[in-house]
């Protein structure tokens, strides 16, 4: 196997679950030194255990647990080569039914946090390093009930468009990876089997490819662009959507 990240300090913001935690698997396979944030402290831990990480329980909706967390990981494993930053929540409602509150818990972490934990992340980061922030085709996709997400999304897009930018004196490249539907404990959470049986096969039919992505298959492209394999890929937004935004 490639050994890619060998001894590289790579921090997987929402290392604990879903596309985060397959990411983080494969990264601690070829060789890194992994730090991962959640919310969660039991499926942190195991995540932790499990890939001898270093697991932080911080909330990316709160900036001052980002700062304690970035001090934590420059202290323990010192500057950082690859930063994911990949916390997210999901949420529909339509228009008509989006409270003030519903917007910005979705807004807090999904686009503000993520911002904030980058802005405090930078000081830390190595020249030549790379961040890959996880999208949504919901940035791109008109689909009914998401507005709050899929604004929140967008800004992130373009949010990254500016970092990149601003990096390029230090040669750190920021992409996006935008995954369309991917069968994580997102669409799971407070779903009866039913519920969930339901999405997939709504799923299969709205996807060019015909069924649901995996976690693997999104995480494959973040180490991609977190890799000297794509040394000279910037500023792009990654669909891993089975065709769902060009087919
Ligand atoms: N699954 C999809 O179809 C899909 C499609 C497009 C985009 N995405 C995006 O993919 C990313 C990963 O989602 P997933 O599908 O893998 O779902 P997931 O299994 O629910 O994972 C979400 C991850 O984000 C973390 N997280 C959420 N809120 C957080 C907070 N306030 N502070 C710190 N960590 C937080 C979670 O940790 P805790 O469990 O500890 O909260 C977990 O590690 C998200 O950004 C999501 O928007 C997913």
């Amino acid at each position: 196997m490639a050994m890619r990240f060998r001894d590289r300090v790579v921090v997987v913001l929402g290392g604990n679950s879903g596309i985060g935690l397959a990411a983080a698997r494969m990264f601690a396979a070829e060789g890194a030194k992994l730090a991962l944030t959640g919310r969660n402290a039991a499926t942190l831990a195991a995540a932790a255990e499990e890939l001898g990480a270093l697991g932080l329980v911080s909330d990316i909706g709160v900036v001052a647990h980002s700062v304690a967390a970035m001090a934590e990981i420059e202290e323990r494993l010192g500057g950082i080569d690859v930063l994911f930053v990949n916390a997210g929540v999901g949420g529909f409602a339509p228009v008509p039914d989006v409270t003030e509150e519903f917007w910005d818990g979705i807004h807090n972490v999904n686009l503000r946090g993520a911002f904030f934990a980058i802005q405090h992340a930078l000081p830390l980061m190595r020249d030549g390093g790379a961040i890959v922030i996880t999208g949504s085709i919901g940035s791109v996709a008109a689909v009914p009930g998401n507005v709050a997400y899929a604004a929140a999304k967008a800004g992130l897009r373009a949010m990254a468009r500016i970092v990149g930018k601003e990096l390029l004196t230090r040669r750190i490249r920021v992409n996006m990876v935008s995954p369309g539907p991917t069968d994580t404990e997102i669409f799971k959470r407070d779903a009866s089997p039913e519920d969930i049986a339901g999405m997939r096969a709504m799923f299969a039919d709205v996807v060019p490819l015909g069924r649901m992505g995996t976690s693997d298959e999104v995480a494959r492209a973040v180490l991609f662009l977190a890799s000297p394999d794509a040394s000279f890929i910037n500023g792009v937004d990654l669909f891993v959507d089975g065709g769902c935004v060009e087919l």
